[in-house]
């Protein structure tokens, strides 16, 4: 299982501040420098986090270090402001991956996947998007049905990443049913999706603690992890606690 580390908090701090720190430049090198699949990036059009600069950024180091840059957004949000408009950036950064999230402009994270029936210009957009990028992953909830996952098939998208907050939920709960529920549609979607050919990546609040679990199934090729890897840098340090999720993450 792969780890992508999602560096949108480094540019929330600087952000809050104005200026230049904490150094995207610095944190993502360092993340770079430890055995990890890539970064990840959500720019959104309130530019509360990634900016274009930190695209920028990104998209030079990913060149040195030939790893892989993962950017997420909604592909219905168009250029406001600063704001190029997320399509307009996966063209012209190219990223390995574009992640589509449903996310409307001003909410605070992904909180649901697509509703897949009711998105057929995810199709389109992702024909367009793999013009750029070798990978167009779309968001989903864990609970979709078989109907609705056959109709990504022979499309251009290509992988799906399973939103775990429910999940992370159940884990905080304590509830044995309710993990176990929780585990086993990740299980069953994973193990369907797999066997029709797509990516199987997975994020959002995942931790040391309710990692290992997912590590255990063997289905997950990659997950994107940010807020708990900033978090628990701040009393263990930002490469030490990368390097005990690369050690969950390997299993
Ligand atoms: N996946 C998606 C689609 C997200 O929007 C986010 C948050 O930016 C993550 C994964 C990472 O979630 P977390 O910050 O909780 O690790």
């Amino acid at each position: 299982m792969n780890l992508s580390v999602n560096l949108n908090k480094i540019s929330l701090l600087r952000e809050s501040r104005g200026g230049a720190l904490p150094s995207f430049y610095d944190f993502a090198k360092l993340a770079l420098d430890q055995n990890i699949v890539g970064i990840t990036l959500h720019p959104r059009p309130d530019q509360r986090h990634i900016i274009e600069e930190d695209i920028k950024t990104a998209f030079e180091l990913i060149k040195q270090y030939k790893k892989e840059l993962n950017i997420e957004g909604n592909p219905l949000e168009n250029a406001i402001n600063n704001y190029k408009g997320y399509l307009t950036l996966i063209k012209q950064y190219k990223p390995h991956q574009a992640t589509l999230v449903p996310d409307s402009s001003s909410q605070l994270t992904s909180d649901h996947g697509w509703d897949i029936s009711q998105s057929k210009q995810l199709i389109d957009f992702a024909t367009e998007i793999r013009e750029s990028s070798n990978i167009c992953s779309i968001f989903i909830d864990t609970d979709i049905t078989e109907k609705e996952l056959e109709l990504i098939l022979n499309t251009n998208i290509n992988a799906i990443e399973l939103y775990t907050g429910p999940y992370a939920e159940a884990c905080l709960s304590e509830s044995k049913s309710e993990i176990a529920n929780e585990i086993s549609k990740i299980r069953i979607l994973a193990e369907s999706a797999k066997e029709k050919g797509l990516k199987i990546n997975a994020g959002h609040d995942l931790n040391t603690k309710n990692l290992p679990a997912l590590r255990k199934l063997d289905l997950i090729d990659e997950v994107s992890i940010g807020h708990a890897i900033i978090c628990e840098s701040l009393s263990k340090g930002f490469e030490k606690t990368v390097n005990e999720y690369i050690d969950i993450c390997n299993g």
